[in-house]
């Protein structure tokens, strides 16, 4: 269910123990967004959206609530790029190791498991919704584990995506095993998909191979965890980091392009797509996380503002790779 919007010019909500403060939301923060087209409706009478928060620029927009609902709502063919890293289901009383102290897996409510069948039906419910706003040049990136991502791949196929590449990323600092009952977790897969068989989807194939020191981009990606420096604002559970982003963006989005996030989190998809240069849409229905995105989302907007947009982060192997 929707909460309050932000008023012009205020902080978006509250946030119990921010460790910095980000640069005040703008006077016209609320005023509109004309670049966020798909914000107008479905174009069958339908309302236009009322975002939470919007950047100074009108190039970011955040709405809270169900995206399930949310979707519904926005313009048809609207959007380049979905990236989407949607709950894993795994919240179930597990352990983990968290700075070397075994700890109960609880990232909340809306990780939890409904049971593999429900489970699927939510995974292509907000799949579907997604390829009703894609253009049809555009793609989605899906991120997961083994708890949704096999699950994700099937729904793609039944709602007729076209499956163009699984990357893993590789992170090389997971943290360690401690039950020692199994291999240490040290992956993620990516999904990546176009709308549908036909579609001539976007892919900057120049770029990735520039990226790769002038060889073809392989599918393992290899990138840490993001680090304090990407946490500045506040902490998220289960946040991605802000070079992987830009390399899925990077490598999918036509310039100045619009990205939607479904389960924007702690924003990280939209603070990548900023930094590109990129128009950005995020739904979440956590009030403290969307206070935190809009912290993230307001100093990504005025610093490229400020020096234009920044040069994309690179992970250790492409540095390598083209030295
Ligand atoms: C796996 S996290 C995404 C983390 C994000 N990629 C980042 O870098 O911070 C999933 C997010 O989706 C939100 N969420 C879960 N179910 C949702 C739903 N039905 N509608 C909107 N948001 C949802 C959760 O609150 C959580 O913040």
């Amino acid at each position: 269910m929707p909460f309050a919007r932000v008023k012009s010019g205020s902080q978006a909500g509250a946030d119990p123990a921010p460790a910095r403060r980000s640069p005040a939301v703008g006077p016209a923060a609320a005023s509109g967004a004309a670049g966020l087209a798909p914000l107008a409706g479905p174009g069958d009478g339908g309302e236009p959206l009322a975002p939470w928060w919007v950047a100074g620029d009108g190039r970011a927009a955040l709405l809270a609530g169900d995206c399930l609902e949310l979707l519904e709502r926005l313009a048809p063919e609207s959007v380049d790029v979905v990236f989407a890293d949607p709950p894993y289901f795994l919240s179930n009383g597990g352990t983990t190791c968290q700075a070397g102290r075994r700890v109960k897996v609880d990232k909340g409510g809306w990780d939890r498991s409904r049971g593999a069948d429900d489970n699927h039906a939510f995974n292509r419910r907000w799949l579907a919704a997604c390829q009703r706003l894609l253009r049809p040049h555009g793609t989605i990136w899906i991120s997961g584990t083994a708890h949704v991502i096999h699950s994700v791949g099937l729904a793609l196929q039944q709602e007729g995506f076209k499956l163009l590449n699984d990357i893993t990323w590789e992170k090389p600092n997971p943290p360690p095993n401690l039950a020692c009952r199994t291999f240490t977790h040290s992956t993620e897969t990516l999904i990546w998909a176009a709308r549908d068989p036909k579609a001539k989807y976007h892919f900057d194939y120049a770029t990735m191979r520039a990226t790769n020191g002038g060889r073809q981009m392989k599918t393992v990606w290899r990138m840490p965890a993001p680090g304090r420096h990407e946490k500045l604002h506040g902490r998220h559970p289960t946040q991605k980091p802000l070079a992987l982003l830009e390399r899925v963006l990077q490598a999918s989005c036509p310039a100045g392009g619009l990205v939607l996030d479904p389960f924007n989190g702690s924003g990280s998809t939209g603070v990548a797509a900023l930094r590109l240069g990129l128009r950005y849409i995020g739904l979440e229905r956590e009030p403290e996380y969307l206070a935190l995105s809009a912290r993230r989302l307001a100093e990504a907007a005025l610093a490229v503002t400020a020096a234009g947009p920044a040069a994309p982060l690179r992970d250790a192997d492409a540095v390598a790779a083209a030295e």
